[in-house]
């Protein structure tokens, strides 16, 4: 019930101290009015960083050492460590601790962009796993435990997996049979729970990445718990990756001048999960069901639920996800989105078919009444719609995994030119290409730019699609590594 950091951070900025140390505002004094207007006198002389009463991230022995015990206490980790660089920091200093150079890792094919940072930070070589897919929902699931058996086979020397957990979109998969699985074979288990900060903290929730068996988790308190944006924290378990390699690479990637604020607030956060966190989450989770039902009733909208786990890549839900499949009205998540928009409702994200709503603990009945009411309206204005689905395109069947030709380390740093995409067959892929949905790349660094990809790809434009992550949308010429 203590929060050490923010604590010492009240009480410094009471002190009166005159301070000829940065930041160069001086604890506000010298402040434009525009940057007061966002913070108070107390916030003001709260943001300071280096100074002994308030500890070292970096070798940390004082209160940020008590704040990361605490956490680490409350997530049933051995140790955890602040993050001031989001959950991307988070994720490049768990790859940076995990691996080196040329190690082999299993990584969902729709990782997230900061774990294909990693990669190139690290120098290692990716496997792809092909996450399950919902054709009806048009989105990618988790990876399933088949599927890690597959890339084992074919990679024994693998050294870690890597997991998003949940996805996006709030699925969980089998991951601690999945880790059973690896650990036997001596590989790490490493997960981006960027999207699964709060399950450790109520049982109307999955299991926690941390309970389901993970060596190192990196976990975005700042998206589904209340620390200030920007920050996370990454966990460790088992011993099996060492603190001295962790706090190592946390020093390489992250700034020598914290802003003491963003750590008091995921201390404040962590205290806020253990004052109420199971009574909120749980309030929370039980209108977030409430609100499922209310939108299943409504003709031509479907959000899905507990119903649909239970299957290879998807064995837990997160409730406080509530995607909406709007299809069913004739229109395209992204149209959906702008409509909520305009009635000042804004979405996490929108895809072709769904938009996605992000509940947290500070959420309720009056929150979730004020979205199935904006809902009904939507169905209302589209009654008559029914059928109306066949006209927003779903999925089509994905080409075979790519042979990786080299690391994205490698394609990051070789000379690169653009070529037509006719004539791109048998060159390395220099850029990511991914059509939402399904979220899927088609085609990422250092992968071999196949026949059967190319044809994907222009399918896919043909029909519309939504392409991101491409320097040219029009996908008519492609970025390959130079040849010679
Ligand atoms: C799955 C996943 N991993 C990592 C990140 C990176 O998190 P951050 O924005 O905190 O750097 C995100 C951000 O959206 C994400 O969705």
């Amino acid at each position: 019930m203590k929060a050490p950091i923010a604590e010492s951070l009240l009480t410094y900025a009471g002190l009166g101290i005159a301070p000829m140390h940065t930041p160069g505002h001086k604890g506000g004094r010298g402040a434009h009015p525009l940057l007061r207007s966002f913070l108070t006198e107390t916030g003001l002389r709260a943001d300071v960083s280096l100074s002994a009463e308030l500890d070292d991230l970096h070798a940390p022995t004082g209160c940020i050492r008590a704040a990361e015990e605490l956490a680490a206490e409350a997530y049933g980790a051995d140790t955890a460590y602040f993050m001031i660089n989001g959950t991307t920091g988070a994720v490049h200093t768990m790859l940076m601790a995990a691996l080196a150079p040329g190690d082999t890792v299993l990584v969902p094919r729709n990782a997230h962009r900061s774990i294909v940072g990693g990669l190139i930070l690290v120098g290692a070589r990716p496997v792809y796993m092909r996450p399950e897919t919902d054709e009806r929902l048009g989105i990618a699931m988790g990876v399933s435990l088949a599927e890690v058996r597959r890339a084992v086979s074919e990679h024994p020397e693998a050294r870690a997996g890597l997991f998003v957990y949940p996805t996006y979109y709030g699925v969980a998969n089998e991951l601690p049979k999945i880790a059973d699985f690896l650990h036997e074979r001596n590989m790490l288990v490493l997960t981006d729970a960027a999207h699964g900060a709060h399950f450790a903290f109520s049982d109307a929730l999955p299991p926690s990445a941390m309970q389901a068996g993970a060596d190192l988790s990196a976990e975005s308190t700042h998206k589904t718990l209340g620390s200030l944006t920007q920050t996370s924290m990454l966990l460790a378990r088992g011993g099996r990756v060492s603190a001295e390699r962790i706090r190592a690479a946390s020093g390489i990637l992250q700034s020598t001048s914290p802003n003491e604020i963003l750590l008091a607030s995921l201390d404040a956060a962590r205290l806020q999960m253990a004052e109420e966190g199971g009574a909120r989450l749980g309030a929370a989770a039980r209108d977030a069901e409430a609100l499922r039902a209310r939108i299943n009733k409504l003709p031509g909208l479907r959000s899905f639920g507990a119903e649909s786990m239970g299957a290879p890549g998807r064995a837990a839900l997160d409730p406080l996800k509530v995607t909406v499949s709007v299809a069913g009205l004739g229109l395209s998540g992204f149209a959906a989105e702008e409509e909520l928009r305009r009635e000042n409702i804004a979405c996490e994200l929108s895809d072709a078919r769904n938009v996605l709503f992000l509940l947290s603990y500070a959420d309720g009945a009056r929150e979730t009444g004020r979205i199935a009411a904006a809902l009904k309206r939507m169905a209302a204005r589209r009654s008559g719609a029914a059928g109306a689905e066949d006209a927003v395109p779903g999925l089509s069947e994905m080409p075979p995994l790519p042979r990786v030709m080299r690391t994205p380390r490698e394609a990051y740093f070789a000379r690169h030119e653009r070529v037509p995409a006719a004539r791109a067959a048998g060159r390395t892929a220099a850029e990511t290409i991914v059509f939402y949905p399904p979220g899927i790349p088609v085609l990422a660094p250092g992968d071999a730019v196949d026949t059967a990809a190319l044809s994907y790809l222009r399918e896919m434009k043909a029909a519309g699609a939504h392409v991101v992550g491409a320097a040219d949308v029009s996908l008519e010429t492609i970025l390959v590594t130079a040849e010679g």
